[in-house]
């Protein structure tokens, strides 16, 4: 007897058309926006502190890149980490690891910029804008007249700002610009939602969004785990209150002023974070990161730079994923993004004064 014919199923996955502004870039854009390929596999870090050090054992111990170039102001810290980190290649994999100057740039597939003036306790990390805001103007500045031509990483604060003005003070297309945004926020909130259901936070889907800073926000309306929305999961669990998930993201919007009242600064969790974008671009993953991107449009917003998830690969950012967001969400998205372009525009006002010369407007990809 012939075996029964399986019936196809009456309809795929259900497609939500409601609120998707901005559309998905196909992968097949990637060989025309594509920098140089990761194929070198090169990466060269500016500015070797806590945060920048402690990023560079994570690519060491991950074995994540085949050269790591590493360049501060404080020559002999680089030289000192170049070799103390390469003391642990044998217990982890090949690496050239070593105190760079700026013509190493000139081939990296990667340039990270963690450098400048970090938050001190009770300064914002809005504080630290025309500081760091002078110091990426050299920065980005060198790195440019080395010939580079790949994707430029931002993790300094404020990330959105600084990220904005690398972008276009270098030049590069918006795809090849981007900062570490909320990849370090979300991690949080994914690891408290995860603890508050003993759950692995690798299995809760959950962004901040906005600036990396105070008026980020949860998107509560698109937190799943295991593909069960949270206000369900939340619905059938009586033991939790929603009071618990405003004490979620107090927790979340605090940490960074809560460890630097304990320890000065923080670097783990920022170095883990960064450590695993990098992968994501080396090995041309397309996985979804919830980093600083440029949004040309989606969600209704227009030149700036801020936390949202996005598809990250060989060619940076391939495409912001424009996610549902409820009334609440769209109107904190709409607040974060003010607070970022009065920075912004007050900041290049008063350096652009300062140089006297105007910052040519940036490239959209
Ligand atoms: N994006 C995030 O989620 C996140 C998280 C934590 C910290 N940060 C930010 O990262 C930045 C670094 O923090 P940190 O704790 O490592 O600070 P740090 O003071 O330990 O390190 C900063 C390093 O930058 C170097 N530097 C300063 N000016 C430079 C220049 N012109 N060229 C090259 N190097 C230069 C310094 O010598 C120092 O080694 C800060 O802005 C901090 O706020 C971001």
């Amino acid at each position: 007897m012939a075996p029964a014919k399986s019936s196809p199923a009456k309809s795929a996955a259900p497609v939500t058309k409601k609120a998707t502004a901005g559309k998905l870039k196909p992968a097949s854009t990637a060989a025309k926006l594509a920098p140089n390929k990761p194929k070198n596999s090169k990466i060269v870090l500016i500015g070797d502190g806590a945060v920048g050090s402690t990023y560079a054992y994570a690519l060491t111990l991950e074995g994540i890149g085949r050269e790591l170039g590493i360049i501060d102001i404080n020559r002999e810290k680089t030289v000192g980490d170049a070799m103390d980190l390469s003391d642990a290649l044998s217990f982890t994999s090949p690496k050239k690891i070593y105190a760079a100057d700026y013509e190493d740039c000139a081939d990296a597939a990667l340039v990270v910029i963690a450098g400048g003036a970090a938050q001190k306790p009770g300064e914002t990390r809005l504080d630290l804008v025309d500081k760091n805001l002078r110091i990426f103007y050299d920065i980005v500045k060198n790195v440019m007249a080395s010939g580079f031509d790949g994707i430029f990483m931002v993790a300094t604060n404020p990330v959105d700002v600084l990220t904005y003005a690398t972008w276009r003070f270098s030049g590069l297309p918006s795809n090849r610009v981007f900062g570490s945004g909320t990849a370090l926020d979300s991690a949080r909130l994914r690891k408290e939602i995860g603890e508050l259901l003993n759950v692995d936070a690798r299995s809760v889907h959950a962004y901040i969004m906005g600036e990396h800073g105070d008026s980020e926000f949860p998107v509560w309306s698109n937190a799943n785990v295991g593909g069960m929305a949270l206000s369900e999961w939340i619905m059938r669990s009586p033991e939790i209150t929603s009071e618990a998930l405003n004490q979620i993201f107090d927790a979340v919007v605090n940490a960074a002023y809560t460890i630097i009242d304990a320890k000065g600064a923080t670097y783990y969790g920022i170095g883990a974070a960064m450590a695993r974008i990098t992968k994501a671009i080396m090995s041309d993953e397309n996985s979804v990161h919830a980093v600083s991107a440029y949004l040309n449009g989606e969600f209704g917003v227009h030149d700036v730079y801020t936390g949202t998830p996005a598809i990250v690969g060989a060619e940076g950012v391939r495409s912001v994923v424009p996610i549902s967001l409820d009334m609440h969400e769209s109107e904190h998205l709409d607040r974060s993004v003010r607070v970022l372009r009065e920075t912004i525009e007050k900041a290049f006002a008063k350096l652009e004064g300062e140089l006297g010369e105007k910052i040519p407007a940036g490239v959209i990809a």
